[in-house]
């Protein structure tokens, strides 16, 4: 197969910046695609921090975008990852702040433009350049005006009279709303403001952009692909989505296995085969969290945005009854204020039962994964979930609510008493989680069997090969419907 040049445009790419798990398949998709002899290149904003942290340099060219009638223009920096050449947009204006999205207060208030110069930036630089992409492969809501701007400004520009578009959704409970000014700003027609379009409720929406404009959509996940075209996970989105049927896929993420692996731990390294490192881990773990040194009280970690997605109404509901339980909780988080001051109080409440770390802490939650028996994750909804497979890499056992990716990768004892690898369950209450934290815990007292599952789950491989190869075949339907468009 000749070689397929594929623009991968994200808002986070691990290791440059990251909020969450978009960053991790930014990060490692592309470098998947390299390795099969693809020509992929990645671009993202330079957001404050990256230049100083990593290695880029300035290409000496730069993008203009026009934006109200001026032009704004953006310096190009060039890094890699792993061969695949990494392209930054330098606006400070827009991207040299505090955060990638918004502050503690909230999002930031153009968010709108900021985002859709990035698209149109995305595209001038392609010709900067002179990379004419076969493929444009955009992600989530701040991506979604990529198709929006070829259909339209680029519509009639021979440079890409070729290219196809593919667009992932990683979550639908992020749309970016926005007022319909914006189509003015950038120069879009107002028509774009209509039901067909991008019109969603009064405002204009990025993600609906995405979606209606380009040839080829997936989300990443099959259970997550059907959930959303329900009104129960749709967002309000589940009639747009199940119009395009025919054309939405399910594609579940993999895991960068070198960039998560109990072996290169720098303190107690352990694998399958050895595991007196992942002892020492939780030992380590306790005693830094002030939580008692006792390798047999089960360790319950996670690592989340803290966010209703995340399934912490379940949790709160089940507090009394979890507390009680013969457990150590250890959660690492940050997102929503009101949360993380209810968790706040409640590891004064429980001090030495329960302890909260918050900030954004990578290295910690190596610490987390790898120190823990049992990995929370009992989310309302779940696209894929990156989370519950880097736990299962250091032989924390996933007890999850069975949704969305979570329902793809986690196997319940009850399902398959031989290829199980965590524990879930279905309905989001409290009882169900308690029941489910229950039977985990009589696992984790039935020693030979825990470990069992424990080596069993480390060995499972979520590589991003198979995707990849997927990726490939879409991106070859997206050039096809493309064409066939064009016709
Ligand atoms: P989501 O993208 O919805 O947040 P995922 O499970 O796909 O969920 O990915 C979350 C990613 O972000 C994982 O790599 C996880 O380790 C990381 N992460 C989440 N919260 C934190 C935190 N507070 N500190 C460090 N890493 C975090
Ligand atoms: C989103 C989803 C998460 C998924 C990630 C990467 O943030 O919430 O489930 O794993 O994107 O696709």
């Amino acid at each position: 197969m000749p070689a397929v040049k594929i623009l991968f445009v994200a808002s986070e790419v691990a290791p440059f910046a990251k909020t969450g798990g978009l960053a991790d398949v930014a990060g490692a998709l592309p470098k998947a695609l390299r390795k099969l002899g693809h020509d992929v290149r990645v671009v993202m904003p330079a957001y404050r921090g990256i230049l100083s942290r990593f290695s880029f340099v300035r290409t000496g060219g730069s993008v203009q975008v026009p934006v109200g009638g001026f032009f704004e223009h953006a310096d190009i920096w060039q890094g890699a990852m792993a061969g695949v050449p990494v392209y930054l947009l330098d606006h400070p204006e827009y991207f040299d702040r505090h955060g990638l999205y918004g502050a503690a207060v909230g999002d930031f208030a153009d968010n709108a433009e900021r985002f859709a110069f990035f698209c149109r930036g995305a595209l001038e630089l392609c010709k900067e350049l002179d990379f004419v992409p076969d493929v444009i492969h955009g992600n989530d809501w701040q991506c979604g005006l990529l198709p929006v701007f070829l259909r339209s400004t680029y519509q009639t520009d021979p440079f890409f009279v070729a290219t196809g578009t593919l667009f992932t959704i990683h979550n639908l409970g992020y749309q970016g709303h926005f007022a319909p000014t914006l189509l003015k700003l950038f120069g879009l027609s107002a028509e774009l403001n209509r039901i067909d379009a991008l019109e969603f409720y009064g405002a204009i929406s990025l993600l609906k952009g995405g979606v209606v404009f380009s040839d080829v959509v997936t989300t990443v996940s099959d259970t997550y692909c059907r959930e959303i075209q329900s009104p129960e996970y749709g967002h309000g989105f589940d009639g747009i989505l199940r119009a395009q049927h025919n054309r939405l896929f399910g594609v579940l993420n993999g895991l960068d296995p070198d960039d998560w692996d109990p072996q290169q731990l720098p303190d107690h390294p352990f694998s399958s085969q050895d595991l007196a490192g992942k002892a020492a881990c939780k030992r380590a773990l306790q005693q830094e969290l002030g939580l008692k040194v006792d390798a047999e009280i089960p360790l319950i970690v996670m690592v989340s945005r803290l966010d209703r997605q995340k399934g912490f109404e379940l949790i709160e509901d089940a507090w009394d009854a979890m507390m009680e339980l013969p457990v150590q909780f250890a959660l690492l988080g940050s997102g929503n204020r009101e949360l993380e001051e209810r968790f706040s109080a409640r590891a004064r409440s429980h001090a030495g039962r329960f302890a909260l770390t918050t900030g954004f802490n990578e290295d910690l939650s190596r610490r987390f994964y790898a120190g823990g028996d049992l990995f929370l994750m009992p989310s309302l909804y779940e696209p894929c979930g990156l989370s519950q497979l880097i736990a299962l890499r250091y032989g924390t056992l996933p007890v999850v609510r069975s949704t969305g990716g979570l329902a793809d990768t986690i196997l319940d004892p009850q399902q398959d008493p031989i290829l199980a690898n965590g524990f879930s369950f279905v309905p989001y209450t409290a009882t169900a989680l308690l029941y489910c934290l229950n039977r985990a815990l009589q696992h984790f007292a039935a020693k030979g069997a825990w470990q069992k599952m424990m080596r069993y789950a480390m060995t499972q491989e979520f590589t991003w090969q198979v995707a990849a190869h997927r990726y490939l075949e879409l991106y070859r339907l997206a050039q096809e419907i493309h064409h066939e468009g064009r016709r």
